[in-house]
């Protein structure tokens, strides 16, 4: 089923910045239409990172049967703008024989540093209070740093958070 919000918001940082509207539309994978698969695929650090490649494998295993088993299922949050451009979006995926959560996040290029990444992190935390992140470089350790308390990060990726 799709959850979906729409928002007022201020369309950069400053005082007279526009307003603009956005919708964030939450669903599960498996109600992503194609085209929401392919705007989320080609907005993602495609083969160097995660997000592209988890979309594809988790979508095919909430079609398996095995997936039956598992109550926790993948959640994807996508922000867009009034003519349906994609801006940013967050995926969910159960953790491995884990409690909780992964979380991935992507904001456009041209869209960053306006708060979609932190309106995000809100939807995110409201399914898990304490989702695992993964810190990858300086901008994303900043990002992840603002949530310190109450994310979780992978040991390994914890240098881009203490090197500011
Ligand atoms: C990390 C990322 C998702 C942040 O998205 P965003 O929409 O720009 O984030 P926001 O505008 O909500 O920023 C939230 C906070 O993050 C920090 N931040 C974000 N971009 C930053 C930058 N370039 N430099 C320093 N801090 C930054 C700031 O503390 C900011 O807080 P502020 O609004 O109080 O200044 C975005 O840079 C991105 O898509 N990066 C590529 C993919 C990635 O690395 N994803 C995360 C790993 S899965």
């Amino acid at each position: 089923m799709a959850v979906i919000r729409i928002y007022w918001k201020d369309a950069g940082p400053g005082f007279d910045s526009p307003q603009v509207h956005v919708k964030v539309i939450e669903k599960g994978i498996l109600d992503l239409t194609p085209r929401e698969m392919r705007q989320c695929k080609s907005l993602s650090l495609r083969h160097n990172g995660l997000m592209c490649e988890d979309l594809r494998d988790w979508r095919q295993f909430e079609l398996s049967k095995a997936s039956r088993r598992y109550t926790r299922k993948t959640r994807v949050w996508m922000i867009k703008d009034e003519d349906d451009r994609l801006l940013a979006w967050a995926l969910a995926t159960p953790r491995y024989k884990a409690r909780g959560y992964d979380a991935q996040f992507y904001t456009r290029k041209s869209e960053r540093g306006k708060g979609y990444g932190s309106m995000l992190m809100e939807l995110v935390l409201a399914l898990d209070a304490k989702p695992n992140v993964f810190p990858h470089d300086k901008t994303s350790g900043d990002f992840f740093k603002k949530h310190r308390n109450t994310i979780r990060f992978d040991r390994s990726d914890t240098k881009w958070l203490n090197e500011v």
